[in-house]
């Protein structure tokens, strides 16, 4: 089958997060399981992309409004990816250094609405062109309009039989506008305008929950989740629930592999501890911290959803009480959440680090030299650290919810292999940076749990048959 996946990130030429990581890796796993997969993202102007060599294999005119846009699509040279990767130049819209903001300023560009209404035409003027694709599948709601559009534009109705698959990242996003901006899209049969609207807005979330053949999002704990807390979709999802599945998201193996991975500075030869402890002392090149202690880390954006703002306080809490641990932060996001960690940096000294960055590379170090990672998250739709964190011998502390609830099994229980906490209070997190102390100074106990999570398999191998299991459905309705 011909699978094109439509996205706003695709690593490693655009990533802000999960969406990105799975996008980059999934059709990598559906090319080894023998399916024809490729991936179409807008052609930033992001280094990786700017490194490579592409080729012009289409050009168009997409209409907004009364202006007519030229865009090209443009297919990377490159076959390291394992899948094809095209990029939709639109000058004047996506020729910038950034994803969802200016990498300088960090202000989130103003005109979303029209990039991402031209980007989804440009993708169903190329698919027309082209011919031959069995499936769409469209991630989050940068592409929501395009089940929409395939079915009730007129423009774009040729590809009507062609079924769509949505998935959902992260139901709190829906990208929606007012319906004073309904002049940008394409032409739509007037009797469709209710598959747009939700309370009073277009909702591409919303419209591609409702027009898509098949809905899945990312576990199955967030699935259930999203029936009632879907940021105002909740009745919709209800609805829509019979053509929802949950698939917990797979990891890449070939990037994150602790024994090659070249972005840390010692890969795992045999001793796991060894490999554990200079990893560690490596990372005191970027933090200062005691290296006696065990070593807690943060990594990921400094968002409410994240449960990141809990995070100052607990951790001077903990240490106020006479916890016995070291904490590292490495992530960018809300300037408050950032100035509370700056703030309590200088009464922690030797105790407490943070980096205010995006750092691919000291992530994957911090993966490989950390002893416990913690995800307080709020919400947590599948969450891929964890399961980086289990394949580089990091121990979880999370919340229990959506997809960490799923993956991670306290270790008081049989097939353990991290710390659960269900309250989201100060009180419940200090409580498992305890645990985690105490486990810390047991070594057998701990390195019993480091090599047994070392062993778990989240690979995209197994995930990957699930999502082909969805297409041979829709193609083949009897399979
Ligand atoms: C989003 C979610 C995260 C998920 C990722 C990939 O970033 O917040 O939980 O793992 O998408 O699906």
């Amino acid at each position: 089958m011909r699978i094109l996946h439509v996205a706003a990130e695709c690593y490693p030429a655009a990533k802000a997060g999960g969406l990105g990581d799975v996008v980059g890796a999934l059709p990598k796993y559906l090319e080894l399981a023998s399916q024809e997969a490729a991936v179409i993202i807008p052609g930033y102007h992001l280094p990786w992309i700017l490194n490579q060599s592409w080729n012009r294999v289409f050009s168009g005119m997409i209409r907004l409004n009364n202006v007519q846009v030229p865009f090209h699509v443009m297919e990377c040279e490159s076959n390291e990816l394992g899948f094809s990767l095209f990029s939709v130049d639109i000058p004047g819209l996506f020729d910038r250094n950034g994803i969802y903001a200016d990498a300088n300023s960090g202000m989130p560009y103003s005109d979303e609405v029209e990039r991402y209404i031209a980007f989804q035409q440009a993708v169903l003027k190329f698919i027309q062109h082209i011919g031959g694709i069995d499936i769409i599948h469209c991630h989050d709601h940068h592409t929501g309009l395009i089940p929409f559009m395939v079915k009730h534009c007129p423009e774009y109705r040729s590809l009507a039989s062609i079924p769509t698959v949505f998935t959902i990242h992260n139901g709190q996003y829906h990208g929606s506008f007012s319906w004073d901006k309904a002049y940008l899209l394409p032409w739509y049969d007037a009797q469709a305008r209710g598959l747009l609207d939700w309370d009073n807005r277009i909702n591409p979330m919303a419209t591609a929950i409702k027009c898509c053949w098949r809905l899945t999002t990312v576990s199955n704990g967030y699935l259930n989740e999203l029936q009632y807390q879907a940021n105002g979709l909740e009745v919709l999802l209800r609805q829509e629930r019979m053509k929802s599945t949950g698939i917990v998201n797979g990891i890449d193996n070939k990037v994150w592999n602790p024994s090659t991975d070249p972005m840390i500075a010692f890969p795992l030869q045999g001793d796991l501890n060894k490999y554990k402890k200079k990893n560690k002392i490596e990372l005191k090149k970027h933090f200062k911290f005691e290296e006696d202690r065990p070593l807690i880390t943060f990594i990921g954006r400094l968002v409410y959803e994240k449960g990141a703002d809990l995070l100052p306080d607990a951790i001077s809490k903990f240490l106020y009480e006479g916890g016995k641990a070291s904490f590292v932060v490495l992530g960018t996001g809300d300037p408050g959440i950032r100035d509370a960690f700056l703030r309590i940096k200088p009464f922690f000294e030797n105790y407490f680090d943070t980096s205010i960055q995006y750092n691919e590379k000291l992530s994957h170090q911090l993966y490989a030299g950390s002893d416990f990672l913690v995800m307080p998250s709020r919400v947590e739709p599948c969450g891929l650290n964890q399961l980086y964190g289990f394949r580089y011998g990091t121990i979880p502390i999370v919340r229990s919810t959506g997809g960490l609830a799923e993956t991670v099994i306290d270790i008081s229980e049989p097939g353990g292999n991290g710390l659960k906490f269900n309250d989201l209070t100060i009180d419940a997190m200090c409580n498992s940076f305890h645990r985690a102390a105490d486990i810390f100074n047991q070594n057998e106990a701990l390195a019993t749990i480091r090599q047994q999570i070392l062993n778990l398999d989240f690979s995209w191998e197994k995930a990957a048959l699930y999502y082909i299991q969805i297409y041979q459905s829709l193609k083949n309705p009897t399979v």
